[in-house]
């Protein structure tokens, strides 16, 4: 075979082109991330502003569940979730945990009778140097297929079009048991009666090398009673967080994590199908909250619990959520981290 040989003078020229392709190629790259080549791209900056409440941005806050109140606790595996993902997290024991009760809202004023999606942020620490955080809702399903719907969900709720919502659920058949949920289904008078669900699929790897497509979810120990919003409304607007400061200082709150694992053909990639009765559930442990921390100056205020973030033995799916989640609460959080002066802390700063 011929060899191609260049001048040194050519060569030094063909790497100068092959950098500022490198670099142009870059740039681009940065160019599309930002949507600047597309104006109709979704893109992080877009779901942020399509979040803002009517009352304004929520400065220094979340730009969603931006109401919320943090805890500590741990998390005790029984061992059993071995069988599914060699993470640490699994291996009998106990891990320490911190997390958020919050309510889905962009408002951080919201009364808590008014907000139907009720939430828990979730961090689970192993002595391996490994984390995985979770974000999870109380609906047994999501509301849309994609981020794209999710986005669009938003502009519809905001509009003033009397129809919008109409025309979106039209759009959106998918909608219709979130909706049938969020219409029908019970509110209780407590985080610590809610079942938190992760919706999105993501990958377990076992010590086999095997791998397993799963969502989980936890499930209170506590007896949910069910309670009218009117009577909740009577409750006044913070009654969540006052009622479960209290129940925790009165004991610790529990809850099963279950790991259900998807068949083959279930749908992975899109959290607004539940995935049939019968599948296979494994009761990997038990999160106990121990003590509720404050909101403002607690040890949640400058976490992003971002769905991405898995120790080795859990990655994502062909789910495209997380993701897209991931992106847009790293703006939320850049956004709010930068915003401290909006939002001060209550503590004294320590002195020299
Ligand atoms: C494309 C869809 C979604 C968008 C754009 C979105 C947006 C956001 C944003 C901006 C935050 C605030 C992040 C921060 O500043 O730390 C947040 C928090 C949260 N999200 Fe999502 N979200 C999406 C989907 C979901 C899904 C599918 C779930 C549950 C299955 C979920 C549950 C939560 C929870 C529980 C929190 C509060 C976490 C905390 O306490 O910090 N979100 N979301």
């Amino acid at each position: 075979m011929a060899q191609l040989h260049q001048s040194p003078a050519r060569s030094v020229f063909g790497s100068l082109v092959l950098i500022a392709v490198i670099i142009a190629g870059g740039a681009a790259a940065f160019a599309f991330t930002g949507g600047w080549f597309s104006p109709q791209r979704l893109t992080p900056d877009k779901m942020v502003d399509a979040l803002t409440p009517p009352t304004g941005e929520p400065l220094g806050h979340r730009r969603n569940h931006a109401k919320g109140i943090c805890f500590t606790g741990v998390f005790d595996a029984n061992g059993a979730g071995t069988a599914l993902s060699h993470a640490q997290v699994f291996t009998r024991g106990q891990y320490p945990a911190l997390g958020r009760f919050n309510l889905g809202t962009a408002d951080p004023n919201a009364a808590d009778a008014t907000v139907r999606v009720r939430g828990m942020g979730l961090q689970i620490s192993t002595p391996d140097g490994q984390e995985w955080r979770s974000a999870m809702v109380n609906p047994p399903v999501f509301p849309v297929s994609t981020p794209q719907g999710f986005y669009e969900l938003l502009l519809a709720s905001a509009s003033k079009d009397p129809d919008a919502m109409k025309t979106f659920a039209a759009a959106h058949p998918e909608f219709a048991p979130f909706g049938a949920w969020a219409t029908k289904g019970p509110w209780t008078g407590s985080y610590a009666e809610e079942r938190y669900n992760g919706l999105n699929s993501f990958v377990f790897t076992d010590s086999s090398g095997v791998e397993h497509t799963v969502r989980w979810s936890l499930l209170p120990a506590a007896q949910p009673v069910s309670v009218s919003p009117d009577d909740l409304a009577k409750r006044g607007p913070d009654f969540l967080e006052q009622e479960i400061t209290e129940r925790v200082r009165g004991g610790p709150q529990r809850w099963t994590m279950v790991v259900t694992v998807a068949n083959s053909a279930d749908p992975t990639a899109d959290p607004s199908k539940a995935w049939p009765e019968d599948r296979r559930t494994v009761e990997v442990g038990t999160l106990t909250v121990q003590q509720i921390e404050p909101e403002r100056d607690g040890p949640c205020r400058d976490i992003n619990f971002d769905p991405t973030v898995l120790p080795s033995g859990i990655r994502t799916s062909d789910d495209p959520f997380p993701a897209a989640r991931s992106s847009v609460y790293a703006k939320s959080y850049d956004l709010r981290t930068a915003e401290a002066k909006d939002y001060p802390r209550t503590a004294m700063e320590a002195k020299p």
